[in-house]
């Protein structure tokens, strides 16, 4: 079941944090020409957080992080690297990691980003393990933030009704062969980089052009309908990729907590892997799409659901912009 690693890392503590304003569906017809039938049947998705005006990112990267490290019973000094999984920066330069570091206390730390879109969190999983497995660190944090209502057009009713801000963070310890993370499975296909993306802010269109604000630039550009089709394979192959690598069967998976994007996918998904649906956990009628904090937020409320328990075999997949895949199997 266990990789080629020496040594590897299980997830010794874990902490979630969801910005207090919600809305609703009921929020968003007010918005736009949508309706709460509308989003119910097409995602599954009732509400979504928004940060407030006077909060940012690393607002929620505090919370979530400092959780994490209470759960863990670690003091900040104790963590030595810090990999923070985010699409929506604080600001292009420096790293949000950076900017986190100081609020969260991490003064023996090396930070910085990993930009994986929604698959983020596992991809940072997986950066995060490896110092582990090498012995570099004893202590990493791993957190998947986003402000995704900062970059979303509210004008554009195809994406604004799906994604919501959150944080969620695990603290990664050394662990005995056979327990902690078993198998991660990661894959980038570039060929789809524009299927999810914004256009504006970056070199090609630098955010000081006023084509920006014009050409409403600066928003989460999507083409949904064509992400669903791909999502539903590319979360079903790496899955069983994961679990053939781990000489593993569905059958054996405690709980399958997949990237929260839409009930479809996630239920397709499900299907597809022969899972009965007691086994696929589901936060999103909630929180929404909330990028990389999806999964780690997810795995908060499964805990204090009853429905992750320590020793238990999980399986995480999540799909995002890149087009990023990948799967983790975790013995919890
Ligand atoms: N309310 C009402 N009608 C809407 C809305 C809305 N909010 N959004 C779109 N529609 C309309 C469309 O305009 C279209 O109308 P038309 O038939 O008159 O042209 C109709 O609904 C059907 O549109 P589709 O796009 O075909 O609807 P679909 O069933 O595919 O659902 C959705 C759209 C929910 C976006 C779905 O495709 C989806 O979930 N895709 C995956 C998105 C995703 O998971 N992205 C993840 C990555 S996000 C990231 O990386 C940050």
């Amino acid at each position: 079941m266990q990789d080629g690693l020496t040594r590897t890392a299980r997830i010794a503590g874990i902490g979630g944090y969801l910005p207090e304003h919600v809305i609703t569906n009921a929020d968003l017809e007010r918005m736009v020409d949508t309706s709460d039938e509308w989003i119910t049947k097409r995602t599954g998705i009732k509400e979504r957080r928004m940060v407030a005006e006077d909060e940012s990112i690393v607002d929620l990267i505090e919370r979530a992080g400092k959780g994490a490290m209470d759960d863990a019973g670690v003091s900040p000094e104790e963590i030595d690297l810090f990999v923070l999984a985010t699409a929506t920066v604080e600001q292009p330069i420096p790293s949000t990691a950076a900017i986190a570091q100081p609020r969260l206390g991490l003064t023996n730390a090396a930070c910085f980003d990993v930009s994986a879109a929604c698959s983020g969190f596992v991809y940072a999983l997986n950066v995060g393990r490896q110092f582990i497995a090498t012995g570099e660190a004893k202590n990493v944090l791993v957190i998947g933030a986003e402000c995704l209502t900062r970059y979303l057009d509210w004008t554009d009713r195809a994406t604004c009704v799906l994604l919501g801000d959150g944080a969620g963070a695990v603290v990664l310890q050394p662990a005995q062969p056979g327990d902690g993370i078993l198998r991660i499975a990661w894959k980038t296909d570039g060929n789809y980089w524009d299927m999810i993306h914004m256009p504006g802010g970056g070199c090609r269109v630098p955010p000081h052009q006023p084509r920006v604000i014009e050409e409403r630039l600066g928003y989460i550009k999507m083409r949904g309908n064509e992400t669903f089709k791909v999502a539903v394979r590319a979360l079903t192959e790496m899955s069983l990729k994961v679990l053939e690598q781990a000489g593993v069967t569905p059958a054996d998976v405690d709980l399958f907590i997949p990237h929260q994007a839409n009930i479809r996918i996630i239920q397709a998904v499900g299907a597809r892997l022969g899972l009965p649906p007691e086994k696929v956990y589901t936060n999103l009628h909630k929180v929404g799409n909330t990028s990389s904090a999806s999964i780690p937020l997810a795995m908060v409320d499964a805990i204090a659901d009853g429905k992750l328990k320590r020793g238990d075999l999980l399986l995480s997949t999540a799909f995002g912009g890149g087009l990023t895949t990948a799967s983790a199997l975790i013995r919890y």
